[in-house]
């Protein structure tokens, strides 16, 4: 069966409703049809400063909140980056072909450093996205389902695919991004121009394992617009847009037919019905979270079993990589 990889990474409390509409429901769903390899990015994590007990608490949590939203650790192949290796291993070889002025473009790299100035940025900041080509590539996968604001990386990653299959020999598919277009970005509750972002967080925000109280709030304060027509309209009616996205993305029903059901009915009615319909599939996943959370033995168990399986998966493209730079076998 054709494979699938992606990647989240453990840098907050709780995953938001964006890493779950853009990505990990994709990932539930496509393990119907595909060999999937699904993983916590602890390495892209450090990336920028993190409390190493927070760290390892919230590597845990994302772990408990992917089972708890459908991925299957018997169908699924899960596990944590740091225990496979291979991934650092073969981001040295793709360093070496990635020009910087290709790895500077990487908007998120200019968005991450704009700060503290790119002096301040640390040098794994800017390798971040090779790093990312390599956690792909070792697993050969035909998608990689993700959001927009991965896009760029998996050009990058193509691009750096094609050229190690250019000056060596071809070795690497070019992965193609997976990303629905309904769910690609969902935006912020208060700044409904900006996608919804661990870094922003805030009462814009919504957690996966927000309480119902908290969550129903921040629907209920979300930014709308001065007119009074509930219409889809990106440009003129972000904040408006966003919430038929994200009733129609887990309601099941179409945007045009949720317009004529809100016709003549207020922003109220339509930010209490959205809370509703999150509810309704959050608070089964935030409850699964917590019962999970109380095994950590068989967490660990299951990450144990899941680096075993990706490392034999990605040892195996390590010693076909290597031989083909000329180095010897890895040991
Ligand atoms: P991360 O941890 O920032 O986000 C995880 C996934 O959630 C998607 N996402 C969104 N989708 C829609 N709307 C939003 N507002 C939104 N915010 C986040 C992201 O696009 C992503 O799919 N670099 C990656 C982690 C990574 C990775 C990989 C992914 C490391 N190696 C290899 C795929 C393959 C990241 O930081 O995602």
């Amino acid at each position: 069966r054709p494979r699938v990889l992606s990647g989240i990474q453990p840098t907050a409390d709780s995953f938001h409703l964006g890493n779950y509409l853009g990505a990990l429901r994709q990932w539930v769903a496509l393990q119907e049809d595909f060999e999937t390899y699904y993983f916590i990015a602890n390495q892209h994590a450090i990336t920028v400063e993190q409390d190493p007990k927070v760290l390892l608490e919230r590597t845990l949590v994302s772990v408990a909140q992917l089972l708890a939203a459908g991925v299957d650790p018997v169908r699924s192949t899960i596990f944590v980056q740091s225990q496979v290796p291979a991934h650092n291993q073969l981001a040295w070889v793709m360093e070496c072909l990635t020009g910087f002025g290709e790895a500077r473009r990487m908007t998120q790299f200019k968005d991450k450093s704009a700060k503290g100035g790119e002096g301040a940025a640390s040098v794994g900041l800017f390798t971040y996205p090779i790093l990312q080509a390599a956690d792909i590539l070792l697993y050969r996968p035909q998608y990689v389902p993700v959001g927009e604001d991965q896009r760029q990386h998996l050009e990058l990653t193509r691009d750096v695919a094609n050229r190690f299959n250019h000056r060596y020999k071809k070795t690497f598919r070019a992965p193609e991004p997976y990303i629905l277009e309904s769910t690609a970005k969902i935006y912020d509750l208060q700044l409904p121009e900006k996608q919804m972002s661990k870094s922003i967080g805030g009462q814009g925000c919504v957690w996966v394992l927000d309480d119902p109280q908290v969550l129903t709030k921040k629907f209920r304060s979300a930014v709308t617009d001065s007119e009074t027509e509930i219409r889809f309209d990106r440009e003129a009616k972000p904040g408006v847009s966003n919430l038929l996205t994200i009733h129609s993305a887990l309601s099941g029903e179409k945007v045009e037919a949720l317009e004529a059901t809100f016709e003549g009915r207020g922003y109220g009615d339509l930010k209490s019905e959205v809370a509703e319909v999150v509810l309704e599939t959050l608070t089964p996943l935030r409850e699964r979270t917590r019962e999970l959370l109380g095994d950590r033995a068989e967490l660990e168990r299951i990450l144990a079993g899941g680096a075993e399986r990706a490392g034999a998966v990605a040892e195996a493209t390590l010693r076909d990589v290597y031989d083909r730079v000329g180095f010897l076998p890895p040991a």
